[in-house]
């Protein structure tokens, strides 16, 4: 386990207080008034109360051993006995050399646990839309950030495959070619090439969706379809497999694209095989029972203010649903990975469905080992504040979001910076840290709103901003490597702006630990752009590669080459690349 400086100064500073009494430790945190010193320790005012003491002496108590230490440079006491601190420069200093080879080195990893994490949940044979975008970015971030902190993760993308889109677009297909070997009498299984290409499938389901809608004795075959999918009829299963072939080779590259890397490209028909022995177990369980035909569980607890509709497993058709195929997930994930926790990344309105499902899995004793989790996130909306549509009224599709977004940043693109060969990719890279960090920004359950402009300004809290400054210091860097000039050692702090960049180092794992703890990466979005702009401000205010001094011209690439890495560790959790130049 690692252990960053900040944490090991704090649990330093907790043994000195429990060495003169106070078992309880202390905690150390950002000042909220910087005037009196960086950090500050509140917990003379908790020991009064549980001590029957006087705050300030407690406080003066506190001082009086911290002043022991080498580790600040001023400590005073404030109000009813606030205690004060400001680091010293011999502790910076040892700081920036300790991390100095490896960023990752400052932050805390935590016990080891395997999470399975469940987000992406593209459907085959339709078009991802924006909604798919948070999943997976979200989701992705996620787990990144999990595995730094030392989490073995196990990735599915779990694709809805088993829905009624199938029947929708098997009955096309049926349509279309009605000589098509599977579709003939008897046909036991021969294999067949699947007359169609990835954009006749991109217009197939839009299509057959609109007929369906229009017509009930359509819709209804449709339902027939999907229900023999689901009933291992093999005309249909083997057609059905091949379409998802081709519909996941697109869905795969969308998810390249955002960097996406899934360990498991599973979907709802892989529970199919756990289905009849869970519900056997349901049974013999006694925790079945029917209503209206339909084969149902009850999820109420006695203390659910809300209404709690049991979950339905068996409609009276015998069709399985979506809580059947998330509980057969569950079911199957368990026996498989034996997980400590299962993670689902998916739009807050789906709260419901998990929350039954989730009690059921309980109730059923599936998962005694195993915590089951929803992280949910709001929408993206559109300009007008409603979910983000397309002018004709649809979802908007995430292929024309992005595409917006690449069109406005590749115009932007300066042709004498950025080569005529590498200008779509770099348009791209700079188009997606855009969206993604935009993604990152807000608190996870907060809607949004999507704004182009705001999204791309080069001036602003955004993608481009960042990668931009990035950029920057990475050629700095390399104006250093040219001219020939070795840094390796951090030596002296010559002000305040760079020791305003060193502190805001320090306190790295604090914004790690709150965005692991809410599973929203909000604190480190933040974090990034704090850090970015602090060093801006030291950019702007140092000539690094002038300084005569070559101490200082040292220390000052040490640091710029500790922010350079702290950045792209942080751009990396977030699965935003970075172009060579922009
Ligand atoms: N396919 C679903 C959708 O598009 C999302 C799947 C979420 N994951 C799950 N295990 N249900 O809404």
């Amino acid at each position: 386990m690692n252990k960053s400086m900040f944490k090991q100064l704090e649990e330093e500073l907790s043994e000195l207080v429990k060495g003169i009494g106070y078992k309880e430790g202390i905690t150390l945190s950002v000042s909220n008034r910087p005037d009196l010193g960086e950090y500050q320790v509140n917990d003379a005012m908790k020991f009064a109360k549980l001590y029957h003491k006087n705050p300030n002496e407690i406080a003066k108590e506190i001082v009086d051993v911290f002043n022991k230490t080498e580790y600040f440079s001023d400590i005073n006491i404030a109000g009813a006995g606030f205690i004060n601190l400001s680091i010293s420069d011999k502790f910076l200093i040892k700081f920036l050399n300790n991390i100095n080879n490896n960023v990752n080195t400052n932050i805390d990893t935590k016990e080891r646990k395997k999470v399975v994490i469940d987000y992406g949940g593209a459907n085959v044979a339709k078009a991802l839309h924006v909604g798919h975008l948070r999943s997976a970015n979200i989701g992705e971030g996620i787990k990144r950030l999990a595995n730094l902190v030392g989490m073995e993760t196990i990735s599915d993308v779990h694709l809805g495959d088993s829905g009624l889109q199938a029947g929708i677009v098997m009955l096309e297909m049926k349509e279309r070619f009605p000589d098509l070997i599977c579709f003939k009498d008897g046909y036991d299984g021969e294999d067949f090439d699947l007359p169609i290409t990835k954009d006749d499938l991109k217009e197939i389901y839009p299509t057959g969706s609109i007929k369906a809608h229009e017509d009930e004795e359509r819709m209804e075959e449709a339902r027939r379809i999907t229900f023999e999918l689901q009933k291992d009829n093999k005309c249909y299963n083997i057609l059905w497999n091949k379409i998802t072939d081709l519909s996941v080779s697109d869905i795969r590259s969308t998810y390249d694209l955002l960097n996406c890397e899934f360990d498991l490209y599973e979907g709802e028909r892989d529970s199919f095989k756990y289905i009849p022995d869970m519900l056997k177990e349901l049974n013999d369980k006694k925790l079945l029972y029917t209503s209206e035909g339909a084969t149902v569980m009850d999820v109420k607890e006695e203390s659910d203010t809300k209404e709690m509709p049991p979950a339905i497993l068996v409609k009276s058709d015998g069709a399985y649903l979506y809580a059947t195929t998330d509980l057969a997930t569950i079911y199957g994930r368990v026996k498989r990975f034996n997980p400590d926790e299962i993670w689902y990344v998916t739009d807050i309105r789906q709260s419901l469905h998990f929350e039954q499902v989730f009690r059921a899995s309980k109730k059923a004793g599936f998962t005694p080992n195993t915590e089951l989790k929803h992280f949910a996130f709001g929408t993206m909306n559109g300009p007008d504040g409603k979910p983000f549509k397309t002018r004709a009224g649809g979802v908007m599709p995430l292929n024309d979001l992005i595409e917006m977004i690449y069109n406005a940043c590749y115009e932007r693109i300066n042709d004498n910076i950025v080569a005529s060969d590498k200008k779509e990719d770099t348009a791209m890279k700079i188009a997606l840290s855009a969206l993604k960090y935009a993604d990152y920004l807000p608190y996870r359950e907060t809607d949004y709103i999507f704004d182009l402009n705001k999204f791309t300004d080069l001036d602003g809290k955004t993608g481009p901003y960042l990668l931009y400054s990035t950029i920057r210091i990475k050629s700095l860097l390399n104006k250093a490597k040219e001219e020939g000039f070795d840094y390796k050692e951090y030596k002296q702090i010559s002000d305040k702006t760079d020791k305003e960049v060193i502190l805001t180092l320090l306190n790295l794992p604090n914004y790690i630990n709150r965005s692991y703890e809410s599973k929203s990466l909000n604190d480190l979005a933040e974090y990034l752009y704090l850090l970015t702009s602090n060093y801006n401000k030291f950019y702007q205010e140092h000539r690094v590669l002038a300084e005569s001094n070559t101490d200082l011209k040292e220390s000052w690439l040490v640091l710029s080459k500790i922010v350079y890495d702290t950045n792209m560790m942080i751009l990396n959790i977030m699965g935003i690349d970075v172009p060579e130049k922009m």
